[in-house]
């Protein structure tokens, strides 16, 4: 399988464990990004049995406004049944980077409210411990050098994503050679700067369940 086969796997396997967990009233949060865009070709086949969506991203609303699904704010959503998203990492603890495509803080917050996060990725995402991948942190535009220089005292360099803005308006700083040994501490050790919005370590609030595809299969993976 390729690398798109693997992802449209895994959106089929996530349709599929989604299902039977809706109704005429559900509401379902829609991450961001090439797998999530294949979640998102998938769910408009089963349209009729919820009520609609809340996005992580403009991107993502236009996607499934396009297809015909219901975008609701996430302020007018008392609850949503299913939170589907893929990501950059992810670990045995089922902790996550995310972030590579901007949409990291839209992406936390409707995790927080979703009653279950289901990711979804290809084989090349898993890894033992985090952080081969550079960690994206959303901040405010003018506070940009302070943090920068207060990521550096991690013993990590911080690279500044040139020409990337936001749908929040803000700047992503991506960290490099991090030490995330201690995932948790860290995602609230980088939060705790002043100017950082959030960043993308989804450790305090990890996904409950990980659908991966691989070369043959879609394995499901829990901490249980
Ligand atoms: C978007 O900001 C990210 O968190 C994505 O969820 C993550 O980068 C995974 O994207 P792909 O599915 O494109 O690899």
């Amino acid at each position: 399988m390729t690398q798109d086969e693997m992802k449209l796997a895994v959106a089929k396997a996530a349709i599929e464990y989604i299902t039977p967990k809706l109704d005429k009233e559900s509401i379902i949060g829609v991450g961001t990004g090439s797998t999530a865009n294949f979640f998102i070709q998938q769910l408009a086949s089963i349209k009729h049995l919820f009520e609609g969506a809340v996005a992580s991203s403009d991107d993502t609303a236009n996607r499934l406004q396009a297809l015909g699904i219901p975008v609701y704010e996430l302020n007018d959503v008392n609850e949503m049944v299913v939170y589907v998203d893929g990501a950059d990492e992810f670990d045995p603890q089922l902790n996550l980077i995310k972030g590579g495509g901007a949409a990291l803080t839209r992406e936390k917050i409707v995790a927080a409210v979703a009653n279950e996060f289901v990711c979804i990725v290809d084989d090349s995402k898993q890894v033992a411990v985090l952080g081969g991948y550079p960690l994206p942190v959303e901040v405010i535009p003018m506070a940009r050098s302070y943090v920068a220089r207060e990521l550096t005292k991690l013993n990590a360099q911080p690279v500044y994503r040139q020409g990337v803005i936001t749908d929040n308006g803000n700047v992503i700083i991506d960290v490099e050679n991090l030490d995330i040994s201690d995932a948790k501490g860290l995602e609230e050790k980088i939060n705790n700067i002043v100017g950082v919005v959030t960043n993308g370590l989804f450790a305090q609030r990890n996904a409950d369940l990980v659908l991966m595809g691989t070369a043959s299969s879609v394995q499901t993976i829990t901490l249980n």
